[in-house]
């Protein structure tokens, strides 16, 4: 049982040498004793990441819902499972408990069997941060159909991709949502969407902000009714290990974006396990991740890692800033909340508030403080470790990714002791290797290279969907038989990690990864704009900000360049999302080239920092005249 929950750091260590002496007993041992199975497994694992192929428990059988549900009815049926915190505050919070759970997930799953969805059926869900988020998701799984949700602030050109790319049949969505002040109207972008998805033959619509809305005849439903009339029982359908539990699209830094691929009993283990221990979960916690389920945070650490240790777990409609940057903080005692959980952008945004924001409340019932998404800087640290936790709170900064499925660095609570900026140490069953550019690994401490894992783990995903040979390239060929991850990192003198960041051309903005080429894509649809070239730099709250060079055509060449600015950021909200807006835009006559044609994004990013003492050698470039003209426009 040590094995499963890690107490002091020796333990750690012990549980860890372990599980990398001997990885398939380790992971067998930890599935065997803490989740329900229908038939047990042949094989703990089968790996190849030369093809790259790689299975978890093959043979065995289960449904993920009865270990987020079923089995805790016995035992917890009355306790709250998701806490839903609307975003009003004056709206009441609401307790749903795993009964309840239990209740809502058998009708939606027997609304969507109704509707046609079989096993294997991919359905897109387009919801805000309210419970039948979180119920469709579970629906989905108990009938073995594959959700594949869309955060709620993609744009319908976005979602309609999205919605071809996995072939769904279905959409879930609602009304409208609520964040903040404002109100949005979902399903119109739903509607703009389905025009370029003939596909789709249902589109099941959950009341919320009682918008008036253009219910298509014959596609568009109101799910309440359906779900008044469904039958509350739905016998979980039986999968295997390795079926897929759903696809969750990520931005690639070129074409269109990855349709991730996890897996059934890989993801279940290891979301739990890294829940548990990563949290320090106890029974009667309450926990708060303050991500959307529209990113792997929500899916792995608000859904299926905490269900699966009956936990109760906080979903929050609404943003930090509202009524005021006081919040969260309102949420945290309302709730008495043990672990909270959230990005450093979120942090770095309300340190810059009055502290009385912070002080006028009682945060006592905090235990574990952690972060996600994207470095957190020393600062936003300090200020997180002092003022939210009181110095008493260690702060777990967690580095995963969507392709990872669970948290790969990260203290443990109480154990590992923690350092500002680092994630510290891999957990258990986690084999990190820096590689130097000529693919050697780098052995040794006080070193930084490129950041791969050399062993799988069983919450990875295993393809892109409908795409493996991409899968194989982005993340198996640059070193050979290891996992690229794509960032960059340090090993410090004890060991520990540090991410430094991206080494590609996706740029992480307040915590959404973003890749150049679709919004370099979008901007060039612009009848004015010639070509573009998009790099990140750095920003005060969002970490990193956007940066556009445009060079326009020559028909472009007379409008007024405030417009433009307007029109392109225009473009870019209608193909992405305004998430993908750009902070900064500047009008170019060319951009700078390698010989070869390659914009020299380098440069470029040097010159958006306002770096431009060391350009390095731009003799070579195709056109090196333009870079003294760019760096003169800038000062
Ligand atoms: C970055 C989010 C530094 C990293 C779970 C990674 C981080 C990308 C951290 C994945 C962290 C995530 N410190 N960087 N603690 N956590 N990242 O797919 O660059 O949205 O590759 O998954 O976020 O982002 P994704």
């Amino acid at each position: 049982m040590s094995n499963y929950h890690i107490k002091h750091l020796e333990e750690y260590y012990q549980v860890y040498r372990k599980s990398v002496r001997n990885p398939e007993n380790f992971w067998d041992e930890i599935a065997e004793e803490h989740f329900v199975w229908r038939k047990k497994w042949d094989r703990v694992l089968d790996w190849d990441f030369s093809k790259p192929e790689i299975k978890w428990f093959q043979g065995a059988k289960l449904n993920i819902t009865e270990n987020c549900i079923d089995r805790h009815l016995h035992i917890r049926g009355d306790k709250t499972a998701i806490l839903f915190e609307p975003n009003n505050p004056d709206e009441p919070a609401r307790h749903i408990t795993y009964l309840e759970l239990k209740e809502r997930v058998c009708k939606m799953a027997n609304v969507l069997k109704d509707k046609g969805i079989n096993k294997g059926d991919r359905v897109v869900i387009y919801l805000p941060m309210i419970p039948e988020l979180a119920v469709a998701l579970l629906a989905c799984a108990r009938i073995g159909a594959v959700h594949s949700v869309v955060f709620a602030g993609f744009s319908s050109t976005a979602v309609a991709t999205r919605v071809n790319d996995c072939g769904a049949k279905m959409v879930i969505t609602s009304d409208g949502s609520y964040r903040g002040k404002k109100t949005i109207d979902l399903k119109g972008i739903v509607d703009d969407a389905m025009d370029a998805c003939p596909d789709v033959k249902n589109v099941l619509v959950v009341k919320r902000t009682n918008a008036d809305i253009f219910m298509k005849e014959g596609r568009d439903e109101w799910l309440a009714p359906l779900m008044l009339a469904a039958k509350e029982d739905c016998l979980p359908e039986i999968m295997d290990a390795e079926d897929p539990l759903f696809i969750l699209y990520t931005s690639g830094s070129t074409g269109k974006p990855k349709g991730m691929v996890h897996t059934t009993a890989g993801y279940m283990v290891y979301t739990a396990y890294t829940f548990k221990n990563v949290f320090q979960y106890r029974e009667n916690d309450i926990y708060w991740c303050t991500a959307d389920i529209g990113w792997i945070t929500g899916h792995s650490y608000i859904v299926y890692g905490p269900l699966a240790n009956g936990a109760t777990t906080v979903m929050f409609e609404g943003v930090p800033s509202y009524p005021d940057f006081g919040r969260f903080w309102d949420v945290v005692q309302k709730h008495k909340v043990t672990q909270f959980y959230t990005a450093p952008t979120a942090i770095r945004a309300l340190a810059k508030e009055h502290l009385d924001f912070v002080n006028s409340h009682d945060l006592s019932s905090l235990k574990v403080l952690g972060t996600v998404g994207e470095p957190i800087n020393e600062e936003a640290w300090h200020w997180y470790n002092d003022h939210v936790g009181d110095k008493k709170c260690p702060i777990v900064d967690t580095w995963w990714q969507t392709e990872t499925g669970g948290i790969l660095i990260s203290p443990i609570p109480f154990s590992t002791p923690t350092k500002p900026t680092y994630a510290t140490l891999p957990l258990p069953g986690i084999q990190p290797a820096l590689m130097d550019e000529h693919g050697t690994e780098i052995t040794g401490n006080q070193v930084d290279g490129r950041l791969c894992i050399k062993f799988p783990w069983p919450s990875m995903a295993r393809t892109i969907w409908g795409d493996h040979q991409r899968y194989k390239e982005t993340y198996f060929t640059a070193f050979k038989d290891k996992y690229f991850t794509g960032d960059g990192a340090l090993r410090d003198e004890v060991g520990y990690y540090r991410i430094t960041g991206r080494v590609d051309d996706v740029i992480i903005v307040s915590g959404h990864n973003l890749g150049t080429a679709p919004i370099e894509d979008a901007i060039n649809e612009h009848p004015a704009v010639a070509e573009s070239a998009i790099v990140g730099f750095p920003h005060d709250i969002k970490g990193n900000a956007l940066y556009g060079y445009v060079m326009l055509k020559e028909t472009g060449e007379s409008r007024d360049r405030d417009n433009l600015k307007k029109e392109i950021n225009q473009m870019i909200t209608e193909h992405i999302g305004p998430i993908a807006k750009l902070e900064k835009i500047q009008f170019v006559s060319a951009l700078p080239k390698t010989r070869s044609g390659k914009i020299m994004r380098r440069i470029l990013r040097k010159i958006a920092s306002k770096d431009t003492s060391n350009l390095g050698d731009t003799s070579t470039l195709l056109n090196p005249e333009v870079v003294s003209e760019i760096i003169k426009e800038v000062l």
